[in-house]
């Protein structure tokens, strides 16, 4: 996808979430929506900050790894360093938690809504090298109007 279709993509998110109140409901649109718009993705997910764990939240893919401790594997540290995490082939990132063998590339952003983090949104692929800069700023994109429209909700997921 190019700069152009996550623009559009970005306003049809709006328009799905805008009306809707509950905050699980959206969390789980935003990945379906997310999921069927992109080729060559094995798994996308959303990881919940529940204390000191990333727990598994709405996802579509196959089962995943439920609990992820601060701090491990690409998800943990994206969420410890508040930072995205562009992993071109995760067997060279130390720490990598491999739930699903097919992965070889991951996209992890940080989500937060009024400065404080909620959790991350995990994208796997099974090709290496998979996402490039415009799909992590479009990625990004994305993730700040979810959060910001979180921000009106009466509570997070
Ligand atoms: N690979 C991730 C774990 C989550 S799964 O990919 C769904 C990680 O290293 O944090």
């Amino acid at each position: 996808m190019n700069d152009s279709d996550y623009r559009l993509l970005d306003s049809q998110l709006s328009a799905l979430l805008n009306s809707e109140p509950d905050a699980l409901a959206s969390a789980s649109n935003f990945v379906a929506m997310l999921y069927n718009a992109m080729d060559d993705v094995n798994w996308l997910g959303i990881y919940v900050l529940r204390k000191h764990d990333l727990v598994l939240g709405p996802f579509q893919g196959k089962p995943a790894c439920v609990r992820i401790e601060l701090g491990h594997g690409v998800c943990g540290t994206a969420a410890a360093t508040l930072a995205t995490q562009r992993v071109d082939d995760v067997h060279a990132f130390e720490g990598h938690i491999a739930c699903d063998p097919d992965s070889r590339s991951e996209l992890v952003v940080p989500l937060i809504v009024n400065g404080e983090l909620i959790g991350v949104l995990d994208i796997d692929s099974p090709s290496a090298a998979r996402f490039s800069e415009v799909d992590q700023r479009g990625i990004e994109t994305l993730c700040a109007t979810f959060c910001r429209l979180q921000a009106t909700r009466d509570h997070f997921i």
